[in-house]
């Protein structure tokens, strides 16, 4: 996959191609990147991009007509290598990005990325130039070069080949709607703590079936929105009570009573409950009836931070 990347400040993005997954992925010709610098497609002498807002206030805005030449001569370049490259503007006042997009992304041969510096660009180079805008999430970072290697990163990881072990990816946080499960390595001990006997047991199916129960359970915990948004199967609902059981066991009145919660912003999956709308029921997100009381509600809210963290 190309990317071309128009920015004042090409030269941070040697974060990018110096170390790592993305680095190598970038030598390897996995993915390739062209950086297109405004600066460069300026007549006047001071190589001028910036200028004072209109109706005054503070800072500077970016001009139209260095960062319209860097997008053009962008999809030119890639026009000519046969690449057809959409042209997004990282903006905190983007769509939320999240791993659905960056998936659907790393599936496009080409992504122009416009990173935007001081008050931001001028809102003509959007309204002609820009055919997507997308944030990084709900805060204000000083320029959009930090949340183009972040993209740029999430989507080369992706790439067929970028990662020693394909599946990687495939298990890592959000790629099936759950959060990952724990990892451990060597050693066995640490201080009063152990591995987790089934991960020394040899049984792979009875690792796996751990794993799925300790995905569903954290998701359950720390992130019950994407799993509202996902559901659960018929083989999962068991998984997730026992979690929550184990968990109530360990951690005897520890966890606050439930929480009402706001209910998510996007529609649940067919068969989802909300959980939100559990009201102290088991957790149940497969459509079916968990009796109340079943799963001891007030012992375990969704959204509660796991006990060594309260
Ligand atoms: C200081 S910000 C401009 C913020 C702008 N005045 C506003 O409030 O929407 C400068 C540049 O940083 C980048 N940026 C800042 N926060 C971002 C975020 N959350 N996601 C993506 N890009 C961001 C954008 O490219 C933006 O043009």
């Amino acid at each position: 996959m190309r990317f071309d990347v128009v920015t004042l400040f090409p030269e941070q993005f040697s974060a990018l191609t110096g170390d790592g997954v993305a680095a190598r992925a970038l030598r390897r010709g996995i993915a390739r990147l062209v950086l297109w610098n405004p600066r460069d497609f300026t007549a006047d002498t001071h190589r001028t991009v910036d200028d004072r807002p209109y109706g005054g206030g503070p800072g500077m805005v970016m001009k139209v007509a260095p960062l319209a030449a860097a997008i053009e001569a962008a999809r030119t370049a890639t026009a000519a290598a046969g690449i057809a490259s959409r042209v997004a503007y990282l903006s905190p006042q983007g769509r939320p990005l999240d791993q659905a997009a960056i998936a659907r992304r790393s599936r496009a041969p080409g992504w122009v990325l416009v990173a935007g510096r001081y008050e931001g660009v001028d809102e003509r180079l959007i309204e002609g130039w820009v055919d997507e805008e997308w944030s990084i999430g709900d805060f204000v970072l000083s320029g959009g070069e930090l949340p183009a290697m972040l993209v740029m990163d999430a989507i080369i990881r992706l790439l067929p080949g970028a990662l020693g072990h394909a599946s990687s990816a495939a298990q890592d946080s959000y790629a099936e709607g759950l959060l990952d499960f724990p990892h451990y390595t060597r050693p066995e001990v640490v201080g009063e703590r152990q591995v987790p006997a089934v991960l020394l047991s040899g049984d792979h199916a009875a690792i796996a079936r751990w794993r799925l129960q300790q995905a569903l359970g954290r998701t359950w915990q720390r992130r019950p929105d994407l799993l509202a948004r996902r559901g659960l199967s018929a083989a999962e609902q068991p998984l997730l009570e026992g979690y929550l059981s184990a968990h109530r066991a360990q951690a005897p009145g520890s966890a606050r009573a439930p929480q009402p919660m706001p209910a998510p912003a996007s529609t649940p999956g067919p068969g989802a409950n909300r959980a939100g709308d559990l009201g102290g029921a088991a957790p149940n997100l497969a459509g079916a009836t968990t009796p109340p009381g079943e799963l001891a509600p007030g012992k375990l809210a969704p959204g509660d931070p796991p006990p060594e963290e309260r």
